[in-house]
């Protein structure tokens, strides 16, 4: 008991060090001018097998980050340009870049951790140095400004997840310093609400909605190239989004249902990838499903939600391509008849109902044999088990009835 509180309070003490957040400025150079900066704060959070089981830790960034000159570079025209932070033994986080001459992003995100370091990762089964990389993760602006997010957000990468918060950074730079103009994260926009002068402005406050009903179901497919059908879905879908409202002047929280008499699809289907692309005028959902051609197994990897709603001041855009969703085996559809909650980024999920997809080796315009999940499953016990208890409850009273008719018999006998 003792040691365990000792313990406790140990791991506490160790977390409230290792756990604060503290803002990092890092700058790459190339010869005297500066091409990437960033003030920001992060922390990481790694699982891990240890000795007993698995652990996972919450590591900040901390003050002591340096930046990698030998790894880090302006970019060429062949490499573009990459950002590397070093801190503790053989711990890393990298971002990349890209741009397409308007806008700029983070390409991918790199976590590099040592797992020998035992003040970090105790008891650790492994000695290796891990690298995890994650796609594109949505953090972009407009060339010649600067990404402001003082608002936490939190990336995957591989297993692992960064949550960066307070902020600003900038690639391409034309300056040595943050251009002073800012492009403001969608999280932070509620503070930064048009000001009154235009407000004033701005068309009458429209009536919140009243929350939608369960969605219609939509049956949607996409074509190869010679006309036949390569992937199917028939769902009904409800976007659950955040966003900074004009019309009420604060962040509303929102379901919109997807009509699918006005949704139109498409997409594209390659070996091991598939998308699917559904339009509702201002909106737009992408599903990407990924292969995996070792294992035959599928699984629903991306969803992105672009949308230029008139009553949101800037583009809503939301994405994230590391999910692990609607997993089934190649030649199979996956179905799930219960309403599923599909979270995306902290502002943005789909509920999904009645679903059926097949995002790979679809023949003759029909679903194959489906893999249900496991929600479905569970609800089907509940008749099972009401079926049972039924049988054996008739069983019960015919047996109770048949001992009583025999003992009548038995009785009018001996008479
Ligand atoms: C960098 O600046 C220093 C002093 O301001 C100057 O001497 C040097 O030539 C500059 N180097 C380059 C590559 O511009
Ligand atoms: C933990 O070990 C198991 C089995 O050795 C392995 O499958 C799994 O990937 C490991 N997990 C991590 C986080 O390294
Ligand atoms: C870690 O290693 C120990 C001893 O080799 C083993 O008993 C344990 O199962 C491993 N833990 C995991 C999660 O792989
Ligand atoms: C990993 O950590 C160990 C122990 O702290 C250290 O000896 C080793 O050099 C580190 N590896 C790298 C690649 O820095
Ligand atoms: C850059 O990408 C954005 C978004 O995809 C697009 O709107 C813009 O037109 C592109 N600019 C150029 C120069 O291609
Ligand atoms: C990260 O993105 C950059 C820019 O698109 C690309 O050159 C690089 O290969 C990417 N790295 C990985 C590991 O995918
Ligand atoms: C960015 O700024 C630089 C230097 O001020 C300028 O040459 C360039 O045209 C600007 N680019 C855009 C897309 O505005
Ligand atoms: C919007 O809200 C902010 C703060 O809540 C307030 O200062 C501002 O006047 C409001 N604007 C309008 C048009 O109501
Ligand atoms: C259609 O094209 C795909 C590849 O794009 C191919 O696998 C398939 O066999 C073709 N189907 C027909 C009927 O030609
Ligand atoms: C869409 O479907 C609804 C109900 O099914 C129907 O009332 C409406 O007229 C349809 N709209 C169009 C444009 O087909
Ligand atoms: C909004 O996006 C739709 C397509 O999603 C497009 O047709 C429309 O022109 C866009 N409107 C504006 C104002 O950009
Ligand atoms: C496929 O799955 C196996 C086993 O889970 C994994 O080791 C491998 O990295 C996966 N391949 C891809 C391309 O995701």
């Amino acid at each position: 008991m003792k040691l365990s509180h000792a313990l406790a309070v140990l791991i506490i003490a160790w977390l409230a060090v290792l756990g604060r957040i503290q803002a990092v400025t890092l700058e790459v150079k190339e010869g005297n001018s500066t091409c990437i900066k960033a003030e920001l704060s992060a922390s990481f959070s790694v699982t891990y097998n240890a000795s007993s089981s698995t652990k996972t830790v919450q590591v900040a960034l901390p003050d002591s980050t340096t930046v990698d000159i030998a790894s880090s570079s302006c970019g060429s025209d062949s490499n573009s340009p990459w950002l590397v932070a070093v801190f503790g033994p053989g711990h890393a986080l990298g971002l990349s870049f890209s741009t397409n001459g308007s806008l700029y992003s983070v390409a991918n995100l790199t976590l590099q951790y040592n797992l020998s370091d035992t003040s970090v990762f105790p008891e650790s089964n492994s000695s290796d140095v891990v690298t995890v990389i994650s796609a594109s993760v949505g953090i972009w602006a407009t060339i010649n400004t600067t990404y402001r997010c003082r608002s936490p957000a939190t990336f995957n990468v591989g297993g692992a997840s960064v949550t960066f918060s307070d902020m600003r950074l900038e690639a391409y730079m034309p300056r040595n310093d943050l251009s002073p103009t800012e492009s403001v994260c969608m999280a932070d926009q509620p503070s930064t609400a048009a000001p009154p002068t235009t407000a004033i402005t701005t068309t009458t406050v429209a009536p919140s909605p009243t929350p939608p009903g369960t969605p219609e179901r939509g049956l949607y497919s996409v074509n190869n190239s010679n006309g036949t059908v390569c992937l199917l879905a028939q769902m009904g879908l409800q976007l659950n989004v955040s966003y900074f409202s004009l019309s009420q002047n604060k962040t509303i929280q929102e379901l919109l249902n997807l009509t699918p008499n006005r949704t139109i699809a498409s997409g594209s289907c390659e070996a091991s990838s598939a998308s699917l692309v559904l339009t509702q005028e201002r909106t737009t959902l992408t599903f990407t499903f990924t292969l995996n051609s070792t294992t035959n197994k599928y699984r629903l990897s991306g969803l992105t939600l672009l949308a230029n709603w008139t009553d949101a001041p800037a583009p809503f855009t939301a994405t994230n391509t590391s999910l692990d969703y609607l997993r089934s085996t190649l030649g199979r559809s996956y179905m799930c008849n219960a309403e599923q909650t599909l979270v995306v980024v902290p502002i943005f999920s789909l509920n999904t109902f009645r679903l059926q997809v097949q995002p790979f080796r679809v023949t003759t315009n029909q679903f194959a044999t489906a893999e249900e999940c496991q929600m479905d499953q569970d609800q089907m016990l509940i008749p099972i088990i009401v079926g049972a208890a039924l049988a054996g409850l008739v069983l019960i009273v015919l047996i109770a009835y048949l001992i009583g008719r025999k003992r009548s018999h038995a009785g009018y006998q001996t008479i």
